[in-house]
C-alpha cells in the first residue's frame, strides 16, 4: 500500500480498489490465500519472470539477494509466511490491506515496524502499468529492502516523521521525499549507479529507462531540502532522480527535527520535476 496516491490521485473523490468492508480500524484484513486464482498466481510468475530478469547489473545487491531470500517466484506468496521471515531479520511484520489507506493509518504502521501490503493482483490488461499499487508492487517492490536494517529502521523514522508532518503542515513535502526515495530512489555503488526504488524496481519500463544517459532525465545526488521542494510525476517515468551513497545517508539525513524545515520551505517555491540547479551535478552527464 502506499499513501501518495491517495494525496495525489484520489482527491477526485474517486472510488478506491479493493475491499474495504472487512478491515479492522488500522485497514487490516485477512490475505485468503486460498482465494487466488489459479490464473493469478501464473500471471504473478509472468510479472515475476519478467522483472527479475532485468535486475542484474540494475537493482542494488540488498534487493536482489533479498528478493532471492523470499522465494516468491513460483505464485502470489503468503504474506503470514515472509512476515515472519521478516520479523527474523529486522523486526518488520508485513501487514494485509485492501488498497490504499489514509496517510494516517499508514504512518502508524510503519512507525510500528508493519509494512502493509495491498492483497489484489493487477489484472492481465494492467501487466505493464498500473495506477494503484497492487500487491506486485507493494511485495516486490518494497518488501526485499525491509530486509536491510539500516533502511528498515529508516522507513519506521519515516512514519514517525509522517505523522509529525501531518500536524505540522508538512505532508506535501514530506511525501516528496518518500517519493524520490522510497519509490524511485538510486544508490551509487563501486560498480555504479543501482536502483532501491520500488516503484522502479516493480515497473516494467523503467528499470532499464531509468539508468539510461541521453533520457533528458536528471540523475543528482540528493539534497532532502531540495528534493522537499521538488514536485513530482505521477503518470509518466521520472524527469529527475536522486542518488543516495548509502542507506546510513538516508538515516542520518532524516534523524533532524524537521520543523523549521517545514517552515522554511513555506517561503520557498517548488521546483518543477526537470530542474537542474545552478551547481548541481548530473551524474549521467
Ligand atoms: N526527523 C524528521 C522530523 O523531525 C522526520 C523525518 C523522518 C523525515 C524520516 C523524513 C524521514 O520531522
Ligand atoms: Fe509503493
Amino acid at each position: 500500500a502506499d499513501f501518495l496516491a491517495t494525496v495525489a490521485e484520489k482527491s477526485d473523490g474517486a472510488a478506491l480498489r479493493g475491499d474495504y468492508t472487512h478491515a479492522d480500524d488500522q485497514y487490516v484484513v485477512q490475505q485468503e490465500w486460498s482465494a487466488y486464482t489459479e490464473a493469478e498466481h501464473a500471471l504473478w510468475r509472468k510479472l515475476y519472470q519478467r522483472q527479475a530478469a532485468l535486475l542484474p547489473g540494475r537493482a542494488c545487491d540488498e534487493f536482489i539477494e533479498a528478493l532471492q531470500q523470499m522465494q516468491a517466484a513460483d505464485g502470489i506468496p503468503e504474506l503470514e509466511r515472509t512476515s515472519e521471515e521478516l520479523f527474523k531479520a529486522t523486526g518488520w511484520h508485513i501487514v494485509a490491506v485492501p488498497g490504499l489507506i489514509p496517510e494516517l493509518a499508514f504512518f502508524n504502521h510503519l512507525a510500528n515496524r508493519r509494512f502493509p501490503v495491498t492483497v489484489w493482483l493487477r489484472t492481465p490488461e494492467e501487466f505493464d502499468y498500473i495506477v494503484e499499487p497492487d500487491i506486485f508492487h507493494d511485495f516486490f517492490g518494497h518488501v526485499p529492502l525491509l530486509f536491510n536494517p539500516v533502511f528498515a529502521d529508516y522507513m519506521q523514522r519515516y512514519g514517525q516523521g509522517g505523522l509529525k508532518a501531518m500536524s505540522l503542515g508538512g505532508l506535501d513535502q514530506l511525501a516528496r521525499l518518500y517519493w524520490y526515495t522510497v519509490e524511485f530512489g538510486l544508490i551509487n555503488t563501486p560498480q555504479g549507479l543501482r536502483i532501491y526504488g520500488a516503484g522502479i524496481l516493480s515497473s516494467g519500463g523503467e528499470v532499464e529507462y531509468c539508468l539510461k544517459q541521453g533520457t533528458g532525465s536528471r540523475h543528482i545526488h540528493l539534497n532532502i531540502e531540495r528534493c522537499l521542494r521538488t514536485l513530482y510525476k505521477i503518470d509518466s517515468y521520472q524527469e529527475t532522480y536522486f542518488a543516495i551513497d548509502s542507506y546510513q545517508e538516508l538515516f542520518d539525513g532524516t534523524a533532524a527535527d524537521f520543523t523549521p524545515l517545514y517552515e522554511k520551505l513555506k517561503h520557498l517555491d517548488t521546483l518543477p520535476a526537470n530542474t537542474l540547479l545552478a551547481g548541481e551535478v548530473e551524474l549521467l552527464g
